[in-house]
C-alpha cells in the first residue's frame, strides 16, 4: 500500500463517551484542512464490514462538539473478531481508498485496530474514547470527566436524602474493570469508603469502621463502590444489612446515566486535541499508535501498550479517602 496518506477513515466503536463527538469533528475538520477526504463509518467495525460509509464534509461535524453520544453510532462487532469480517472491512475500505484510520475508543477496539493494521497493512491510529479511564499511557480518556461529574452531581443529591434520614447509602457507579470514577466520585462527593477492583478491599475493616462510628453518632455514610467489586452495591448493601439490622441502608446504582450528557469543557478541549493530534500522525507517517496526554503534553504510544497495560491506582489516593472521611 502507497504509505501517503490521502484519504481516512474515523470511526467510534465499544461504549459511547462524552467528547467523542467532539474528537469526531477534530478529525474531520483537520483532515479536511490538510487536503484530506474523510469518510465517517458507521457503527464501529459493523459499518466497516458491512460498508456502512459515508463522505464527511465540515459541515457535516457542525454543531456537534456539545453533544454527547456519537453521531456516528457505536458497536462492539463480534465479525470483527474473525478474519473473514476483517477481510470484508478491508474491501469496503479499499473501495472507497481509504489509506488510513483513525479509531476513536477503548483498549478493545485498539487491540481489533492492531490485528487489523498488521494483517493489512493499514496505518491505524487510536484515539482513547472512554468513560472508564481504564487506558495506560495517558492522564486522560475522552469522557471520564464528564461521567465522573455526571456521578458528582447524582450524589451531591442523594446526600440530601442520606442527610435527612440519617442513611448509610450504598452507591455504584460503572467503570467495567477500572475503579477511576468510584474514586474521583467518592473523594469528590466525601464518601467514607470506596470499594474498587484495583485494591483489596476488607468487608471486615468496613464494617468495624461503621460500628465505631455509630458509637460516635455518625449515622450518614457513604460507600462507593465500583460496578462488578464484590458483586457491586446490593452485595455490599446485603452484607451490611445482615450484620447491622439497626442501620438504614439503601442503594442507588447510577448506571448509564453516567455515559450520557453534554461533554465538559475539559473532554471537549481532550478530544479536540486528541483528534487532531491523530491525524497528525497519520499525516507524518506513523502507524499503530494511540494519542495519549501525559503531563499536559501529547504522547504517542504504541497500541498493543494500551492493550496490554492497566492504570495503576497509587496508595496515596486510598490514605487519603481515609484520612479525609474521619
Ligand atoms: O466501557 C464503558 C462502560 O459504560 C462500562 O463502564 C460498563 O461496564 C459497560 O460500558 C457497560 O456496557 P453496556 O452499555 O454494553 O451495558
Amino acid at each position: 500500500m502507497d504509505k501517503k496518506v490521502t484519504k481516512i477513515g474515523v470511526l467510534t466503536s465499544g461504549g459511547d463517551a462524552p467528547g467523542m463527538n467532539a474528537a469526531i469533528r477534530a478529525v474531520v475538520r483537520t483532515g479536511i484542512y490538510n487536503g484530506l477526504e474523510v469518510y465517517g463509518i458507521l457503527r464501529g467495525y459493523s459499518g466497516m464490514v458491512d460498508g456502512d460509509i459515508i463522505k464527511m464534509e465540515s459541515k457535516s461535524v457542525a454543531n456537534i462538539i456539545q453533544r454527547g453520544g456519537t453521531i456516528l453510532k457505536t458497536a462492539r462487532c463480534k465479525e470483527f473478531y474473525d478474519l473473514e469480517g476483517r477481510t470484508k472491512a478491508y474491501k469496503h475500505l479499499k473501495k472507497h481508498g481509504i489509506n488510513g484510520l483513525v479509531i476513536i475508543g477503548g483498549d478493545g477496539s485498539f487491540r481489533g485496530a492492531q490485528i487489523f493494521s498488521n494483517e493489512f497493512d493499514m496505518p491505524c491510529i487510536g484515539v482513547p474514547g472512554t468513560i472508564d479511564k481504564d487506558i495506560a499511557g495517558t492522564d486522560f480518556t475522552i469522557g471520564f470527566d464528564t461521567a465522573v461529574n455526571t456521578a458528582v452531581e447524582a450524589i451531591d443529591k442523594i446526600r440530601d436524602t442520606m442527610d435527612a434520614h440519617d442513611r448509610l447509602f450504598v452507591i455504584e457507579v460503572m467503570g467495567r474493570d477500572s475503579g477511576y470514577i468510584a474514586l474521583h466520585s467518592g473523594i469528590a462527593t466525601g464518601a467514607e469508603n470506596i470499594i474498587i477492583p484495583e485494591k483489596v478491599t476488607d468487608i471486615e475493616d468496613i464494617l468495624d469502621q461503621l460500628s465505631e462510628k455509630e458509637r460516635r453518632q455518625k449515622l450518614v455514610n457513604l460507600i462507593v463502590v465500583a460496578e462488578g467489586k464484590f458483586g457491586g452495591a446490593n452485595e455490599v448493601a446485603k452484607v451490611i444489612k445482615e450484620r447491622m439490622p439497626q442501620q438504614e441502608v439503601r442503594v442507588c446504582i447510577l448506571g448509564h446515566i453516567q455515559r450520557g450528557g453534554s461533554p465538559s469543557c475539559f473532554d471537549r478541549l481532550v478530544a479536540s486535541r486528541m483528534g487532531y493530534a491523530a491525524v497528525e500522525c497519520l499525516l507524518e507517517g506513523r502507524h499503530n499508535l494511540f494519542v495519549g496526554i501525559l503531563n499536559n503534553r501529547m504522547h504517542y504510544i504504541p497500541l498493543n501498550e494500551a492493550v496490554k497495560k492497566k492504570q495503576r491506582i497509587s496508595e496515596d489516593w486510598m490514605k487519603i479517602v481515609k484520612i479525609l472521611s474521619s
